[in-house]
This record gives C-alpha cells, structure tokens and sequence, in this order.
C-alpha cells in the first residue's frame, strides 16, 4: 500500500515533467530569439574544417558546405561562455549528433539542440573532440546586449535616414529615459567601421574637430563591438611625445586614461549582427551624458549637425590596445559629410 503510493507519486511527477519539457521546447522553438537568422562561417583551427551555420529557430541550426577530417567518435556540437581554453573546455555538448563520419565533404545537415539547451547559454558555438579536448573549429555567436535591454531587443525603429546609398541610420528616442537608441546599417564588408555622431554645436567650421561620435564594428572573431569616442583632432589618435595626452580621432577612455576614475565610456552595445553582407549594430547612449568632457549632450528637439563616416578599421596591434578607425582622408573618400537631422520623437 504505502510502496504503491510512492510509485503513483513518482509516476505523477514523471508525467509532470514530460508535460512541463514538452511545454519548454514548444516555446523554445519560436522565433523570438534575436539570434534566429543569424549566419557565420566556421572559423577553422584544425581538421581542416570549413563551413557556414545558420541558426533555424530557438532549438535548431543548419550547417552547409561541411568539410572535416575525422577525429575520434566523441567529436560533438559544443557551447561554451568564451573562447578562452578555461571557458572552451568547461563547455558542454548541445545536441546529441556526433560527428563521427570518417570525413565530411560539402555536407549539409541541420542540428536539433538539446531540450534543456537555449541559445542564450551559448556564446560560442565549437566543433569540439572530447576525446584530445580540441575545438576544431568554431563560430563566435553575438552576445546579449550588455544591459537589461537585451530582453526587448528589437529591430524596429521610428525614424530613419539614408546616410548614403549602402549606409543608413536608425535611431528611436526615449527623453523620459534619457536615451537614445541607434542603429548603424551598412553594405559593407565586416572589416569596416561604421562612426556616427554629433558636431559640437558651437562649431561653425572644422566640424569633426569636438565631434562626439559611436564607432561599431565587429572584432575578428565576428562579435560585434562599440567605443565611445572624441574627437580633438583630424587624424589618427595619437600620444603626444611630450606629456602623454592623446589626439586625434580617440576612444574617450584613451584621452581620460582611466587616471581619475571619471566614466566616460557611456556607449553601449544592445545588438549587432551580420546577415546577407549588411552589418547591423544597435547600441544606446544617453541624452545628457554625465561625461561632460567628451560626450555631448543632445537636444531632442532641435537640429543637430551630425557626422558620419564608413571606412576599413585597423586593428589592434602591439602599439595600439583598441580598434582604431582610419579616419585619414574620409572627408574625400569617403563622403564624410554633414547632415541635419531632426531627432524628434514621433
Ligand atoms: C519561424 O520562421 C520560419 C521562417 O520564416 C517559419 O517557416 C517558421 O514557421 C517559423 N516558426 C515559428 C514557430 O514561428
Ligand atoms: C564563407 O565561406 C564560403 C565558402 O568557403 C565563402 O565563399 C564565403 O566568402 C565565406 N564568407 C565569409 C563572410 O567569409
Ligand atoms: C578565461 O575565463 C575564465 C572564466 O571566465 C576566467 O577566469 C579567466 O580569467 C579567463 N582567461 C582569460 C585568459 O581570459
Ligand atoms: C555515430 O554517432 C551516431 C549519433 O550521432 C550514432 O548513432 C552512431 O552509432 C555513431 N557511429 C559510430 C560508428 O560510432
Ligand atoms: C556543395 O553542395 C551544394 C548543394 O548542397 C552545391 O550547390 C555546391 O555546388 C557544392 N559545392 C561543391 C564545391 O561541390
Ligand atoms: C543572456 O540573457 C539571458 C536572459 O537575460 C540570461 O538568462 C542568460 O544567462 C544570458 N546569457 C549569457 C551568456 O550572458
Ligand atoms: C534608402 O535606401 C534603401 C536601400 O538602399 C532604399 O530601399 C530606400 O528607398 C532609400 N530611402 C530613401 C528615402 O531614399
Ligand atoms: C557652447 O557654448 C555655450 C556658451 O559659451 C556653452 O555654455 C556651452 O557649454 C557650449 N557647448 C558645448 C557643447 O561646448
Ligand atoms: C566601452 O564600453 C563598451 C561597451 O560596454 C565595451 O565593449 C568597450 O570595450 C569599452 N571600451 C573601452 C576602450 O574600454
Ligand atoms: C543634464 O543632467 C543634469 C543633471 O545630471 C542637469 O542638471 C541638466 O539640467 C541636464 N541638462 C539637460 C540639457 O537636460
Ligand atoms: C610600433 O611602434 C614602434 C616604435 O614606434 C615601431 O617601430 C613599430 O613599427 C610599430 N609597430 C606597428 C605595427 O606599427
């Protein structure tokens, strides 16, 4: 009696959870996911792994033009937090495929995802052996905004504005909030910068020089980035030889150096992706910046002269710790130009 009792229990709870799992990847495999449509290229590390993911649903992806030497039979899809050894090797396997065919030759094939696994525990997506702990290959996945907004990420904006015949801005407002929502979309390739800002309004020429602006672009890893930045001068940045301040077209961080403490770096990235060769970056800045210094405060109704450029990004190297947009020669190249914007709420 009291043995059969406890089964009946067990047997409820059973079906409780094959309920309550059913009910989870039903609404798993929506399309609500900001990551759906997402596509990438592997970037290959070994076996001379080749191929592109594309990202079905909130449960599923399809990988085509699949090549890979074989490894051992414990060759898996595998997610991990970052790409660090630390990270990729805590990572977990996400569906119950293996890759285990002797070589992979222009394959195609989609992938369920595990019940339990959603495609916010994932930043990076590897081809991972278990067996000799090596990622063979992996693709870097954008991540959540940094902020709360990362919830009601949409790409849906109230106004619009061709910048240029591949480059167009997309911003929304929200004065209560003070804020400001931009989204920089280009035809161009993923090694370009997009820069988007405002001219100091007491400016009447030399309008870069005192410039606020956003550059978005994407590391080389694919995961799209943002920088606050200043501009002082009409040329590279630079530190002076003398007292080590910096000049020309610089991160805000940079020019602060991080000595005081202050918060300059009020830029922040809610949403960036890569898709049929269009860049997509959302990011949010405030309105009435609590940096003074280097960000400008914008007036939500009143024109305001904004600039723009679009350009190859250098990346870091052993001299220089972030991203630097080439802006030498825009203003001819590439239509740098000026443009009056109303930013009204609608
Ligand atoms: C998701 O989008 C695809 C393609 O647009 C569509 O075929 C599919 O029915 C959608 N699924 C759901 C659950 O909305
Ligand atoms: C992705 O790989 C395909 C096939 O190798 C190649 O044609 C394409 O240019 C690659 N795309 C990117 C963005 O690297
Ligand atoms: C790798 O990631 C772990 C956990 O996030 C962290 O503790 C460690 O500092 C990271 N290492 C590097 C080199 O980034
Ligand atoms: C390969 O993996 C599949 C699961 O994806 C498994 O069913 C099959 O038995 C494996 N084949 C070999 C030869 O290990
Ligand atoms: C790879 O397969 C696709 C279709 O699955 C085909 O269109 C393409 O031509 C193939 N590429 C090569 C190099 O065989
Ligand atoms: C992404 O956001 C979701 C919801 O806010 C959160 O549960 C998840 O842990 C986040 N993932 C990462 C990798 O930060
Ligand atoms: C803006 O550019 C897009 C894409 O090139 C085009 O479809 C649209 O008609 C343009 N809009 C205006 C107002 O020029
Ligand atoms: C513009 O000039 C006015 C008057 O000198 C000053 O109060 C204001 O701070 C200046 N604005 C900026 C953004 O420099
Ligand atoms: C500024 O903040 C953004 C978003 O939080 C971050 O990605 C970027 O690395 C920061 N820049 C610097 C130079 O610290
Ligand atoms: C900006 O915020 C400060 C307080 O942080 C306030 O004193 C100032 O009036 C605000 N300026 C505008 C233009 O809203
Ligand atoms: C870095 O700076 C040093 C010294 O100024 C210079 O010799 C070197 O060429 C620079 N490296 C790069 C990649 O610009």
């Amino acid at each position: 009696m009291y043995n059969s009792k406890i089964f009946l229990l067990i047997l409820l709870f059973l079906i409780n959870s094959i309920a309550s799992s059913n009910a989870d990847s039903g609404q798993k495999c929506s399309n609500t996911s900001s990551l759906v449509g997402f596509e990438s290229n592997f970037t290959m590390v070994r076996h001379q792994l080749r191929g592109h993911l594309k990202i079905l649903d909130g449960c599923s992806f399809q990988v085509t033009g699949f090549d890979m030497l074989s490894g051992s039979s414990e060759v898996v899809f595998w997610g991990a937090v970052s790409l660090n050894f630390s990270d990729l090797t805590s990572g977990f396997p996400i569906s119950g495929q293996r890759l285990n065919q002797t070589a992979y030759k222009n394959a195609s094939f989609s992938v369920q995802l595990l019940p339990h696994i959603t495609w916010d525990q994932i930043n990076v997506l590897s081809i991972w052996d278990i067996a000799s702990t090596s990622d063979f290959g992996h693709v870097s996945l954008p991540q959540n905004g940094s902020d709360s907004v990362s919830n009601s990420v949409h790409t849906v904006f109230d106004n619009c504005k061709n910048l240029s015949d591949n480059y167009r801005a997309r911003w929304n407002l929200n004065v209560d909030e003070n804020w400001i929502e931009i989204g920089l979309e280009a035809a161009a390739p993923t090694t370009y910068y997009m820069a988007f800002g405002w001219a100091n309004p007491n400016r009447t020429k030399e309008l870069m020089s005192e410039a606020d602006v956003t550059v978005a672009s994407f590391t080389e890893e694919g995961r799209p980035f943002v920088d606050d930045f200043y501009i002082t001068a009409y040329s590279e940045c630079k530190l002076s030889s003398k007292d080590r301040t910096a000049i020309g077209v610089c991160p805000d961080v940079v020019y602060e150096n991080s000595k005081n403490g202050m918060m300059v770096n009020n830029t922040r990235l809610v949403y960036g992706h890569r898709r049929d060769g269009v860049s997509l970056i959302m990011f949010r800045k405030p309105l009435n910046s609590t940096d003074k210094k280097y960000d400008l405060p914008v007036y939500p109704n009143e024109d305001m002269r904004v600039i723009w450029a679009l350009g190859l990004m250098k990346p870091p190297n052993e001299n220089r710790s972030h991203f630097c947009p080439n802006f030498m020669g825009v203003q001819r190249r590439l239509h740098m130009d000026i443009w009056c914007l109303m930013f009204q709420r609608r």
